[in-house]
């Protein structure tokens, strides 16, 4: 079945893009509103977006009037009659969505396919309130739609086993690329982003580490283009909270519960970019904000001498040889008094035993290199218990002068890096231990849907499992919270020694319920 025709309900934020998709890939559209108001608010969109793209050369003036005409105004759902496929973008409330699929299941042909760009709700629900359930389906696109790659085809145990194959094959005929999953809250790019963010929120709430430093962490430490804190202002706090909402009510999962402080800052109107507050301030696109500890720490001088204990490797004589080089006089001596004393971390290991051996663990800071000393690299600075002010300082002047770019961590398995990254990998791998998507759609749709430069496996797979499952291990010790347990089969990974990249891993199939006879 070849999808020509398309009727697109609700033209708001999502709904004016898709429509755009459609008729950009050379499909009829018919837009249908709520009113000739919205119609029209809905159509201007499109049309700035046409011309943006004809200003930036994307497009030029004929392809813009043949996009155009493509697009007929809808007269009420009646003008869908025709349409080979129709897709609702109203608001997120079962109450409408079940509204316009009624009016959707009179109009159309039976053989027409009915989607949902629903985020949270259950395209079961939906569907089972329609006449023809088994022709109805999730068709999730991600903000902006003609922009973000992603579209995440949601079946449910109603629909009919060809539908999901011809909405993924019209996403790839519109230049996307289709993820197949199962009527699951979340699907797969909020169900695995959310927590994670959820997560940091608690970092910052328990005073783990700042905003700031946990932003960093995920820049610098993991490589994603954006902080979570940072993102999280750019999703909304009050969208977010609603997510979770929903999948803490399906899965009942402690990373789902959200963190109090998320329902604080929402309660209090601090929903993000859109409020000009949310975790962080901003004037317009621009962040502002009072000046952070760590921009008034950033002036904060080197010390002179420094004391340096590490596993007498490679890496503790690239680093003497570093501070030495940026004139810092280095001893290994623990008893020589110096003003500082470094301990080279290891991502799993604690730094206050190896302090308090040094005889004076006031002095002590753990360094931790997530990437060498190339300038620019991220160092964590560890804190123990009994490290001082003045020692944190010194080593934020240390880091400064070797040119590298500091989180502060608390002396705590995972430190900041590991412990945002590690319960996040977690999450990924019980995906697909749980059937939910196979490794490759996860990266997929975490690349295309959320902007990841690499998806959680390859993330997985360059950090090792091995390494992983230690930093899980010893979070899961330290806490006892059921979400760092580490996942079987990332231990079964680690034990083999071999990567997730390109191991199928589905086991009985696509979920659906059993047929008898
Ligand atoms: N905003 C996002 O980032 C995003 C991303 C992915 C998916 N979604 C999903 O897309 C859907 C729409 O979200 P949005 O952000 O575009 O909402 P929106 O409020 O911006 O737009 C909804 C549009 O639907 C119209 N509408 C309302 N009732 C209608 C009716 N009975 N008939 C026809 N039109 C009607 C409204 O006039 C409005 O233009 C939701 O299900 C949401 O979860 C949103």
């Amino acid at each position: 079945m070849e999808i020509r025709e398309v009727a697109v309900v609700g033209l708001g934020t999502m709904g004016a893009g898709i429509a755009e998709v459609f008729a950009r890939a050379g499909l009829g559209v018919t837009a249908i509103e709520a009113d000739a108001e919205a119609l029209r608010r809905g159509l201007s969109t499109l049309d700035a977006s046409l011309s943006r793209a004809v200003s930036r050369g994307k497009l030029d003036a004929r392809e813009q009037s043949e996009i155009r005409a493509r697009v007929r105004l809808g007269g009420g759902f009646a003008s869908a009659a025709g349409v080979d496929l129709a897709i609702e973008v109203v608001p997120e409330r079962l109450e409408i969505k079940r509204q316009v699929f009624a009016e959707l299941d009179r109009v159309c042909s039976p053989d027409a396919i009915l989607a949902t760009n629903t985020s949270s709700l259950s395209v079961t629900e939906i569907a089972a309130g329609t006449r023809h359930p088994g022709r109805v389906v999730g068709m999730h696109f991600f903000n902006p739609a003609p922009v973000m790659r992603l579209v995440e085809v949601v079946s449910t145990v109603l629909s009919r086993e060809d539908v999901p194959a011809i909405v993924a094959d019209l996403a790839r005929r519109l230049g996307k690329t289709p993820v197949q999953v199962g009527d699951r809250a979340g699907f797969i790019a909020n169900a695995l982003l959310l927590p994670y963010l959820n997560h940091a929120v608690g970092l910052l709430e328990t005073g783990y580490a700042t905003a700031a430093d946990i932003d960093t962490a995920a820049t610098a430490g993991i490589g994603l283009p954006m902080g979570p804190l940072a993102l999280l202002d750019l999703i909304g706090l009050d969208t977010s909270l609603s997510i979770l909402e929903v999948l803490y009510r399906e899965f009942g999962r402690p990373r789902y519960c959200p963190a109090p402080l998320l329902r604080r800052l929402a309660a209090a109107g601090r929903t993000g970019r859109k409020a000009g507050r949310g975790v962080h301030e901003y004037a317009g696109a621009r962040r502002t904000g009072p000046a952070s500890a760590e921009q008034n720490e950033a002036g904060y001088p080197a010390p002179d001498t420094v004391t340096l204990i590490g596993a007498g490797d490679e890496h503790e004589t690239a680093l003497a040889t570093a501070l030495a080089s940026a004139g810092m006089n280095v001893t290994r001596n623990a008893a020589h008094p110096t003003e500082l004393v470094v301990i080279v971390a290891e991502a799993s290991q604690q730094v206050l035993p190896a302090a308090l051996a040094a005889g004076r663990p006031d002095q002590a800071v753990g360094l931790h290199l997530l990437d060498g000393l190339a300038p620019g690299s991220l160092a964590e600075l560890v804190r123990t218990s009994l490290t001082s002010d003045k020692s944190m300082l010194a080593a934020v002047g240390l880091a400064a002068r070797l040119g590298l770019a500091v989180v502060r961590a608390p002396d705590r398995p995972g430190f900041l890096v590991g412990a945002l990254l590690y319960p996040h990998l977690a999450d990924a791998v019980r995906m697909v231990e749980d059937d939910y998507a196979t490794a490759a759609d996860i990266d997929a749709a975490m690349m295309l849907g959320c902007g990841y430069p690499q998806g959680p496996f390859q993330l997985l797979d360059a950090a090792g499992a091995t390494d992983v499952l230690v930093g899980l291990r010893a979070m899961y010790l330290a806490y006892g919270f059921p979400s760092f347990a580490p996942p079987p089969l990332l231990a079964e990974h680690a034990a083999a020694g071999i990567d997730f990249a390109g191991v199928g891993h589905r086991r009985a199939g696509p979920a659906g319920p059993a047929t008898a006879g």
